[in-house]
């Protein structure tokens, strides 16, 4: 197997709509190694779910991958078909989504529901099957576990739904779990409850994670790296110690001040002033333009490039491409 598990590189996901074509996910590399967490952070319409989606080919019918490659386990699978990704799902890949479209089915017990892909993808008969999701609730920490394996869903609580969602993703030793959201809906206490079992599930069985949030907080509990997502574009990309030491982009700057478990050396929170721009009308240079505290006159008329250093950290930004230009008289000309 690669070192990479999954690489993403320079992906695009777009929809057709019909107010226009929505850019959603632009240009777009990342890679997670096996065993590791990777988190994508940014704001409500980034493109961090239509980047899941996509690596599963989970879009709506107007959504569309028209640019990149999806590289899992070595294979591209914006070009794997439909009954490769129909194995790859629930087998090598689970996802837990907090939409109802993979939520827990009303009209079947937690077994019911947990024995079938168990015995698909596992080929265990019924006893071994049952043995499995036993020992996952288990694992999961969900007390009397032989109890709820025979109740329906609505007995149980959001936090003990959860746990099952995530018992029934890890069952069958996937390489990577996909989380979006996945504890949201939860209050704070389960949530933090939730998030540290699946650390240790992962930990013990060497599953990777993509875990998608707009917490910071969990971010920093959570990951190894760190995609910042903004409107449709990665505008920085670090390990965790780096991004929160020394975050290089003004709007990963703007999130960890707004963040308050994180920015205790602020007394009062600050917000990033402004909204995502509309998606069908992106600015032409950098996106975070009309919000950015720094913006030169260039910002608004020209993309920045992304800048790599040596450590692996990604910035798309003019202030850190200005950098990089030494000569002091042409820095002058660019700025203005
Ligand atoms: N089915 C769709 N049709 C048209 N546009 C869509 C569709 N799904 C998503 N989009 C657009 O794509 C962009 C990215 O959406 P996405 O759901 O990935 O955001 P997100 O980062 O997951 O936000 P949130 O934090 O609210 O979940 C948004 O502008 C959204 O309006
Ligand atoms: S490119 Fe310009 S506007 Fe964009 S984040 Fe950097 S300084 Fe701000
Ligand atoms: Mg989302």
């Amino acid at each position: 197997m690669s070192e990479k598990l999954l690489e993403i590189n320079n992906l695009k996901t777009h929809f057709f709509t019909e107010a226009g074509v929505v850019p959603s996910v632009d240009d777009v590399s990342f890679s997670i190694k096996k065993g590791e967490i990777v988190a994508v952070v940014g704001e409500s319409g980034s493109g961090k779910s239509v980047t899941s989606l996509s690596i599963m080919n989970l879009l709506d019918k107007a959504g569309k991958v028209v640019n990149g490659e999806i590289l899992f386990d070595g294979k591209d699978l914006t070009k794997a078909s439909e009954k490769e990704l129909r194995n790859l799902r629930g087998d090598d890949i689970a996802m837990i989504f907090q939409e109802p479209l993979t939520s827990l089915n009303p009209v079947f017990t937690i077994g019911n529901q947990m024995m079938e892909p168990i015995r698909l993808h596992l080929k265990l008969n019924k006893k071994d099957a049952k043995a499995r999701c036993i020992e996952m609730l288990d694992k999961v920490g969900i007390p009397r576990a032989e109890k709820v394996f025979d109740s329906f869903p609505h007995s149980l609580s959001g936090g003990m739904r959860q746990r099952v969602m995530i018992a029934m993703a890890l069952s069958c030793n996937p390489m990577l779990l996909i989380a979006d959201e996945p504890t949201t809906a939860l209050d704070v206490t389960i949530q933090a409850q939730i998030l540290n079992l699946m650390r240790d599930i992962v930990e013990d069985l060497g599953t990777a994670i993509l875990l998608i949030t707009h917490d910071l907080g969990v971010v920093a509990e959570m990951a190894d790296k760190v995609v910042v997502m903004y409107a449709g574009q990665v505008v920085e990309y670090a390990d965790v110690f780096t991004l929160f030491k020394n975050p290089k982009h003004p709007y990963t700057q703007g999130l960890i001040e707004s963040t308050p478990k994180i920015n205790q050396l602020y007394e009062k929170l600050h917000s990033i002033p402004g909204t995502v721009p509309n998606p069908l009308n992106y600015p032409s240079g950098c996106r975070f333009v009309d919000r950015c505290p720094f913006a030169m006159k260039q910002c608004i008329t020209h993309e920045p490039n992304n800048t790599y250093t040596a450590d692996g950290h990604t910035v798309k930004c003019w202030l850190h491409e200005m950098d990089r230009i030494e000569n002091e008289t042409l820095k002058e000309k660019v700025r203005n």
